[in-house]
């Protein structure tokens, strides 16, 4: 039996849960690979519930730096102190596991090569989509494909709380908070709302299926605090949910990393995809589609990716494992970039502002796919409308030149329509 000792860096709702699927699973994990796994220290600044006081520390280095372990897990989130815990625990020669996206997307690169520089594996399977083995996936399952496209519903708190504004007409705040409350939501909501969290993950998967040098300030991303019970109903009544999609594109004319609400079709499979379940759909050409899913978050289904690349590492027996050097690819600019659009707009209700409307959209070669006009009070109606293909560039423009009628009163939205 190979016996590997682990150090955990940071005791919270991860690293606990990894302890505990360690502890619990030891036997298991022995008898399917004939490995055991050992957790003999934690470093927290707390000190954390259900961890025997003997194998708890303080100190991070003293774990980095503890001669029995083999291996560093790496579960304290944000990038620092983590940066240079990881980076210290590859000088002393140990391999790390980590479920940091965040540090991934903004210092991923320099980690890759340090990692490889100082002859240890390097993993974060639980990165993205938590228990969902997508990582892998795209390393190893479909290293023979060319990925043509991958659309990710990788944030669980906003898929809950889209899901509960969907389903059960609540307010945005109240589902917020009710994602909170479940422990599945970044303690800073921005990271969840504003899509931080979920562009981290598009980073990582364009990096890990195409290769791309990972540059996080090149992520184009939005979330989803500007979505209003109205904007679901629509969405709803042109067949389609609200969902906030993580996209890569790989095409001749570039690629595509970015995070957008879109209006998915009701009948495409990730618009069921509910609550804070994550999803991740892959289009690659031999293969063709797929779809990855399960639980994104949670202390044991995140330990579960974690425990998944110990146990990688244990069986290479000592050959790193790593990615191999990023290619830097064209970026699509905003010319080349197409797709369906969902306007939402407050005018004045007269005679008209449908006409200017629509001479701006024809001018910007913008062709409209529908208009439905919605509920009018004190005579201001709401518009939407529908675009069919465009370009981003166009859409822009034509939204601008919208936005400065004065028989608009504002423009509420804009969304994708797509998949
Ligand atoms: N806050 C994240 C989510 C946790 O809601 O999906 C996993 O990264």
């Amino acid at each position: 039996m190979k016996k590997i000792k682990v150090g955990i860096l940071g005791c919270g709702t991860v690293g606990g849960g990894v302890y505990t699927l360690l502890t619990k699973n030891r036997s298991v994990i022995a008898g399917r690979e004939g490995l055991d796994f050992e957790v003999v220290q934690i470093a927290d600044v707390r000190a954390p519930k259900g961890i025997p006081a003997k194998i708890r520390s303080k100190d991070a280095y003293a774990v980095i730096n503890n001669p029995d372990i083999e291996i560093i897990v790496e579960t304290i989130g944000g990038v620092k102190p983590a940066l240079d815990f990881v980076l210290a625990a590859f000088k002393a020669g140990k391999s790390v596991v980590t479920a940091n996206k965040e540090l991934i997307a903004k210092e991923g690169e320099r980690l890759f090569a340090a990692a490889a520089a100082s002859g240890v594996s390097f993993l974060f399977e639980a990165s993205v989509g938590g228990s969902i083995p997508i990582i892998a996936a795209l390393r190893n399952n479909l290293a023979a494909n060319q990925i043509k496209e991958i659309y990710g519903i990788v944030n669980g708190t906003t898929n809950y709380i889209l899901t509960k504004m969907t389903e059960e007409k609540m307010e945005f705040s109240a589902a917020l908070k009710k994602a909170q409350e479940l422990g599945f939501a970044e303690a800073n909501p921005t990271a969840d709302v504003d899509g931080y969290d979920a562009a981290y993950k598009a980073a990582i998967l364009a990096r890990v299926a195409l290769g791309a040098e990972i540059n996080f300030k090149e992520v184009s991303f939005e979330g989803i605090s500007k979505i209003s019970l109205s904007d679901i109903r629509y969405a709803d009544e042109i067949g389609g949910v609200i969902k906030l999609l993580a996209v890569v594109k790989n095409s001749s004319a570039g690629i595509e990393i970015g995070v957008r609400p879109t209006i998915v079709s009701k009948k495409h499979p990730l618009a069921s995809v509910s609550n804070e379940f994550n999803a991740i759909f892959v289009n690659s050409d031999a293969a063709g589609e797929q779809m990855y899913y399960g639980r994104g978050a949670g202390a044991l289904p995140t330990a579960s990716a974690i425990a998944a690349d110990l146990i990688e590492i244990a069986r290479s027996s000592g050959e790193p494992i790593g990615l191999p050097e990023p290619k830097i690819f064209k970026r699509l600019d905003s010319n080349e970039s197409m797709g369906r659009y969902y306007f939402h707009l407050k005018v004045a209700d007269k005679f008209g502002v449908l006409s200017e409307i629509a001479g701006i959209l024809a001018d910007q070669k913008v062709s409209i796919d529908a208009v439905l006009q919605k509920e009018t009070s004190n005579n201001v109606a709401t518009l939407i409308i529908i675009t069919h293909e465009a370009n981003e560039k166009n859409i822009a423009a034509a939204l601008k030149q919208i936005g400065d009628l004065s028989v608009v009163k504002s423009v509420k939205n804009v969304l994708r329509v797509g998949l």
